[in-house]
């Protein structure tokens, strides 16, 4: 099957440090075209394209920037959530560091609908390695007046600046992000007042995934109608799907919305590595959906995957075979959740750490069917009473993983024995 490269078109093709590399691709084209439209007619383009967050939840990009522009307030800011955080997932890197300036054209368009005239990028720690070639580009965008003040004449002002995480994975939640770069200790704030009123720095803002802005200029390069002709109705466009784990080739593919799990793993992939069989996949990353080997018949776009009762999320599709344990894979997703917890909020502090010691019990062969009925009570009550996604997350693939792998939970309970985590239980 062949990849359908269109956010990825330019990588290892043009100098990532070098805007006139970028234009002479094409690039900047899209935001000349934003900046003969006003506002509302940037938010209808986006509207029409019917292009939804990558960052996560799936929500509709051009109601973010409606939001904004109809907010009060003469400053607005346009921030890039470039955290990316989730395990397993490397997406945004890629478009990072081969790209930067299709995100930066984005962010462009995005002020120049909301009449933002200041972006920040919002960088995860880890990657403070990219910042060299995002600063070039970001120079060489400004020298090509891309950037800057008055951008090819317009009258429209717009510029970035880049600000790095420390490493906390809450950080990623966009009210959190905003503390951080405030300089304040990255917790969650309680919502209304919600970001396109008052966000950062008490301003309206429009907050994106790094991919969602990728796409936006895009958009703006082909059109609304050219957009949508790739994908499915409600989920248009292209997705990057990060593949890890068993399977022979791991890395980012770009494909249009709608391709098929199953096809995704053995035709893209390569299928299971020799001698090993299908045992589970989490879509999503860390904080989605754990299914069986019967359930990857499964078409990934955002509303397909939420109706199979998982999430498509940031696109991270994780591959198990019969060499892991579900139940450690589980802990192993709580021992991360539990230590990422800010610890603002009852529900998210004391559940994850509560959960983790219960599944810990059941993994050492001294838990009862009562600990899975607990469990299960504890993760719906963090799902529906936790104050951001990573509480609520947390009981994805706990409750998922009873759903689908039940039997692992009782031979560890039963017969106090696993045939791949241990010999006895542990
Ligand atoms: C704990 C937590 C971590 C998150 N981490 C990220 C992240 O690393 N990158 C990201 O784009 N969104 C992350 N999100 C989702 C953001 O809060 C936000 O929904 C997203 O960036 C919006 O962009 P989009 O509309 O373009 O998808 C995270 C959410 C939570 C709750
Ligand atoms: S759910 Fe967890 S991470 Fe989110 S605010 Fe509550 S304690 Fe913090």
């Amino acid at each position: 099957m062949e990849e359908k490269r269109v956010l990825l078109r330019n990588r290892g093709k043009i100098d990532p440090e070098n805007a006139r590399e970028y234009i002479a691709a094409g690039g900047y084209e899209g935001l000349k075209r934003a900046l003969n439209m006003n506002g509302e007619e940037i938010i209808k383009e986006l509207e029409h394209a019917g292009l939804r967050g990558r960052g996560g939840a799936g929500f509709p990009t051009y109601r973010k920037l409606q939001f904004a522009y109809g907010a009060p307030g003469d400053v607005k800011y346009i921030v890039c959530n470039a955290d990316e955080g989730e395990p397993g997932t490397n997406k945004d890197r890629i478009l990072l560091s081969s790209d930067p300036c299709s995100i930066f054209e984005g962010m462009a368009i995005a002020g120049k609908a909301v009449n933002a005239h200041v972006g920040f990028i919002y960088l995860r720690a880890e990657y403070s390695y990219l910042v060299p070639i995002l600063e070039a580009a970001l120079k060489t965008s400004r020298e090509a007046n891309m950037l800057g003040e008055n951008i090819q004449g317009s009258g429209f002002d717009f510029d970035i600046k880049l600000r790095s995480g420390a490493g906390a994975y809450v950080c990623g939640e966009e009210t959190a992000l905003f503390e951080s770069i405030e300089g304040k200790r990255g917790e969650p704030r309680f919502r209304p007042p919600f970001p396109g009123i008052k966000g950062l720095f008490g301003k309206p803002t429009v907050l994106n995934n790094v991919e969602t802005l990728a796409n936006i200029s895009v958009i703006f390069q082909n059109g609304w109608e050219w957009f949508r002709t790739l994908g499915t109705e409600n989920s248009p466009g292209t997705k990057l799907f990060t593949v890890c784990g068993n399977v022979k080739r791991r890395g980012v593919f770009e494909f249009p919305m709608g391709i098929n799990l199953k096809d995704l793993i053995y035709e893209v992939c390569g299928g299971m590595e020799e001698g090993h069989e299908l045992l589970a996949v989490q879509t999503g990353g860390a904080s989605g959906a754990i299914i069986n080997a019967s359930q990857i018949d499964m078409t990934l776009d955002i509303d397909q995957v939420s109706n199979s009762g998982g999430r498509l999320g940031c696109g991270t599709i994780l591959v198990m075979d019969d060499r892991n344990c579900i139940i450690d894979i589980v802990r192993n997703n709580l021992d991360f959740f539990r230590g990422e917890s800010c610890g603002k909020c009852t529900p998210c502090r004391e559940g994850g750490t509560r959960l983790y010691q219960l599944i810990t019990k059941i993994s050492q062969g001294k838990g009862s069917v009562k600990d899975i009925d607990t469990i299960q009570d504890l993760a719906e009550t963090m799902r529906l009473t936790a104050l951001c996604g990573l509480g609520h997350s947390t009981a994805v693939p706990v409750l998922s993983s009873i759903q689908n792998f039940y039997s692992c939970y009782l031979r560890h309970i039963d017969k106090d024995y696993c045939p791949v985590c241990s010999e006895e239980g542990e």
